[in-house]
C-alpha cells in the first residue's frame, strides 16, 4: 500500500481558502499545469482571490517571467466554488483557511467524509500541530504540512512538515509536487512553529519590544535590519505584511507549546491587535497604508 503512494499521480488539486496564501497556492499550482479548484465560504472572497491571481499573473507577464499564453493557460485551469463537496475528486487538498485551531480541526474531519480514500490532505498551517490535525482528519498517514511563504508566487520555499504518522510515501509525493510547482521543499518535523516561524517570529516580536522600549523608531529598526543584515524588508514592515493577528497567534502557539517565557508576545503587539491595527490588510499596523 505504502509503495503505491510514492507513484501516486497528483492531477487535481483543491485549495481551501482564497485568501493571500490560498490564492497564491492556487496560482502556482495552476501555472505548474495542475487543475485547481479554489474554494472559499463566500463568493466575494473567491472573487477577490481570483482578482489577486489575475493581478499577480499580469505582473509576472509584465516582467517577462512568464508569457501571456502561460498566464491564460493557468487561469483556464482554475475553477472556483463555495462548495466544499467539490473536493471529492481531488488527489490532494491544500487547506489555507484562517489560523483558528477549532476551525482547522472541524474542517479536516469534514474533508475526511468528502474526499476519496486515497487523497492526501495538506495543511498550510503556520504553527498548529500536524500530528494533531492528522488525527482529526482520520487519515494521519496521508496528512502533511505544506507551509508556503508569503508572497507565494515569489517565495521559493515550501516547508514540508511530517506528522508523527505521516507516511514516507505521502511525504515523498508532496516533496515532488512542491518541486513540480517550481518551489524548493525542505522537510521539518512537527514542533511548534516548525523551523520558519520558530526563528522568524521571535525576531519580529523582539523588534516590537525594541520599538515599545524606545530603542529606536520603527523606520530606524527596519533600516538597521535591511541595511545591516541585508533583509529585504525590516521586521516591522514584514510583520505588517504578514498580518499582526497572525504574528500574535503564532507567538502564542510558541509560548504555549514550549512553555518558555522567551516566547511571550510583546504587549505592544497585543495592543495593536486589540485596537484592530492588523497591518497592511487593515490599513494600519506599525505603519499606515494608503
Ligand atoms: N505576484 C507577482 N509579483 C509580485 C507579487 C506577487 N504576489 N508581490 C510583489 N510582486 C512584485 C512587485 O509588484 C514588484 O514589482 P515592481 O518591481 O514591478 O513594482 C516586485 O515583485 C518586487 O516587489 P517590491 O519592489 O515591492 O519589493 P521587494 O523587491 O522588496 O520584493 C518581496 C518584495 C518579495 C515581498 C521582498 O520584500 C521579500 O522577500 N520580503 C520578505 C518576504 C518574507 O519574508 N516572506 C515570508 C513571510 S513569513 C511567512 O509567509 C510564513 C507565515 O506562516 C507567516
Amino acid at each position: 500500500m505504502v509503495g503505491n503512494w510514492i507513484t501516486m499521480e497528483i492531477a487535481r488539486i483543491a485549495v481551501l481558502g482564497a485568501g493571500q496564501m490560498g490564492n497564491g497556492t492556487t496560482q502556482v499550482a495552476a501555472l505548474a499545469g495542475f487543475s485547481v479548484t479554489m474554494i472559499d465560504i463566500e463568493q466575494e472572497y473567491v472573487d477577490k482571490g481570483m482578482s489577486t491571481i489575475e493581478n499577480s499573473l499580469g505582473k509576472l507577464v509584465g516582467k517577462e517571467r512568464i508569457s501571456q499564453v502561460d498566464a491564460d493557460a493557468a487561469l483556464s485551469r482554475i475553477n472556483t466554488t463555495t462548495e466544499r463537496s467539490y473536493c471529492s475528486d481531488a488527489d490532494l487538498v491544500i487547506e489555507a483557511i484562517p489560523e483558528i485551531p477549532e476551525l482547522k480541526f472541524s474542517t479536516f474531519s469534514e474533508l475526511d467524509e468528502i474526499c476519496k480514500p486515497e487523497a492526501i490532505l495538506a495543511s498550510n498551517t503556520s504553527s498548529i500541530s500536524i500530528t494533531e490535525l492528522g488525527k482529526a482528519s482520520g487519515r494521519p498517514a496521508q496528512f502533511i504540512g505544506m507551509h508556503f511563504m508569503n508572497p507565494v508566487p515569489l517565495m521559493e520555499l515550501v516547508e514540508v512538515i511530517r506528522g508523527r504518522e505521516t507516511s514516507d510515501a505521502a511525504c515523498e509525493t508532496v516533496m515532488e509536487l512542491a518541486r513540480d510547482m517550481g518551489k524548493t521543499p525542505v522537510e521539518a518535523n512537527d514542533f511548534p512553529g516548525f523551523v520558519a516561524n520558530r526563528i522568524l517570529m521571535p525576531m519580529l516580536n523582539e523588534a516590537c519590544y525594541a520599538l515599545m522600549e524606545g530603542v529606536a523608531e520603527a523606520e530606524a529598526i527596519d533600516t538597521v535590519m535591511k541595511l545591516g543584515m541585508n533583509h529585504p524588508m525590516g521586521p516591522l514592515a514584514l510583520a505588517d505584511y504578514i498580518g499582526l493577528g497572525t504574528c500574535l497567534s503564532i507567538m502564542e502557539v510558541l509560548h504555549r507549546g514550549f512553555e518558555n517565557e522567551k516566547y511571550l508576545p510583546c504587549p505592544l503587539l497585543r495592543e495593536k491587535v486589540a485596537a484592530g491595527h492588523l497591518g497592511r490588510k487593515s490599513g494600519r499596523g506599525f505603519y499606515e497604508y494608503g
